[in-house]
């Protein structure tokens, strides 16, 4: 074993294969939307989904102040997306949206969960984002896109 340091911690997790979710929340009709893995199912009954975020994430405070967030689970063939919502201040108005009464929803995806956040804690450098889970659906026929060793694969 090795003595810790940032470069062989964040090597170290980059091990563990993901897939990849786009969060978006709204702000003044524009829709906010973050690249993120860090995703995970927390418990059945009563449905409840996290991610966490990071503090000083561009429009970390729109995240912290909504009510209600979408989870969109990208397919494979959802590249560009990731690529797009990972950058500071993309624009969102190259992703056609699905919309609904709380939300958007990002077209194309394997899944989408409509969430409630219902608890934020604050640990290290990010926050863990509790979200109840109000409405899913989902798409057999896709694929999902995995990320591992910090690349699409
Ligand atoms: C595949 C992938 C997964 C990511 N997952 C997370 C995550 O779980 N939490 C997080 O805070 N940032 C995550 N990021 C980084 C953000 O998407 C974004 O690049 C980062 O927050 C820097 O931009 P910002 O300062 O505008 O937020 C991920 C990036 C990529 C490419």
């Amino acid at each position: 074993m090795k003595k810790i340091n940032i470069k062989n911690y964040k090597k170290t997790l980059s091990k563990f294969t993901t897939g990849i979710t786009v969060v978006c929340s709204q702000t003044n009709d524009k829709i906010i939307g973050k690249t993120i893995n860090s995703f995970n199912s927390l418990s059945l009954n009563p449905p409840l989904v996290l991610f966490s975020l990071g503090n000083y994430s561009t429009n970390f405070k729109v995240f912290y102040n909504s009510n209600y967030l979408s989870i969109n689970i990208l397919s494979s063939k959802q590249k560009d997306i990731s690529n797009i919502f990972s950058q500071k201040n993309p624009d969102p108005k190259k992703i056609d949206f699905i919309y609904e009464k709380n939300i958007a929803f990002i077209k194309g995806c394997i899944a989408h969960l409509e969430c409630k956040i219902i608890d934020k804690i604050k640990k290290g450098d990010h926050t863990i984002f509790i979200c109840k889970v109000l409405k899913v659906d989902y798409n057999d026929k896709l694929k999902p896109i995995k990320y591992f060793n910090s690349r699409y694969c």
